[in-house]
């Protein structure tokens, strides 16, 4: 098996992670350099260590969690209670983080998984992975700012690529993004003198929330996730 392949089936991190590694010279073969990252390895019989620890494959993971509002997306936090804390005992949560972020009032689908590279193409800005969220808002929208929103509105620092809204009510749309900035979906409102009051993810990707209900987990499968 390629050696790029075998890590990355170890959880260690993206494919352009893997290849910084090789190429600093932190991964060994049997303790000797491996400066190639398409070099053939033995599995069973030959030594794999990055930064000299001793690498395993993992079993890799997937789970959709309806995150419930009041929850941190963070590993720890002193005040509040974390996305952690809402899967229960019979997820294996050693390793597992989520994929991306929502914030401690958004409500929807967070997935967690312990496949580092899968994490870096869901993520990755230039993936463009899509994300629909249902949000209400503090006054009816106009299709003017709709339109603006639309085109790739600016939320100060950062101009956002096009986005696609669906009115479902007055004061309720459907809106699809392809990136993942701090606060953005907030943010696109508020840049038209609006203001989100409720959020929720739906999609990612062509993962959703469908015949769940909030704080429910499911482990789905790498096939379930279209990436490639
Ligand atoms: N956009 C936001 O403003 N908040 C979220 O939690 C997710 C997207």
């Amino acid at each position: 098996m390629r050696l790029e392949k075998y890590l990355v089936q170890c959880g260690t991190g993206s494919r352009r992670e893997i290849k910084e590694y090789v190429l600093s010279g932190r991964v060994k073969i049997n303790g000797v350099c491996a400066f190639d990252e398409g070099i053939n390895i033995d599995e069973t019989d030959d030594i794999i260590t990055i930064d000299d620890k001793k690498t395993k494959k993992k079993i890799l993971k997937y789970y959709i969690l309806y995150k419930k509002s009041g929850y941190v997306t963070s590993a720890k936090d002193e005040d509040n209670p974390v996305v952690n804390d809402l899967l229960p005992e019979w997820v294996d949560k050693k390793a597992l983080f989520p994929v991306g972020r929502l914030d401690k009032d958004t409500e929807g689908l967070l997935l967690f998984t312990n496949d580092g590279e899968l994490n870096y193409k869901m993520t990755h800005p230039d993936k463009k992975f899509s994300k629909k969220y249902y949000a209400e808002l503090r006054k009816e929208i106009s299709d003017e700012d709709i339109k603006k929103i639309e085109e790739g509105i600016d939320i100060g620092s950062h101009k956002c690529l096009p986005s696609h809204i669906e009115k479902v009510g007055e004061r309720s749309v459907y809106i699809t993004i392809f990136e993942g900035k701090y606060h953005q979906v907030k943010r696109m409102f508020k840049a038209v003198n609006n203001k989100v009051i409720y959020l929720k993810r739906t999609e990612f990707g062509n993962l959703s929330l469908k015949g769940m209900n909030p704080g429910e987990v499911k482990e789905i499968k790498r096939e379930d996730i279209f990436i490639d």
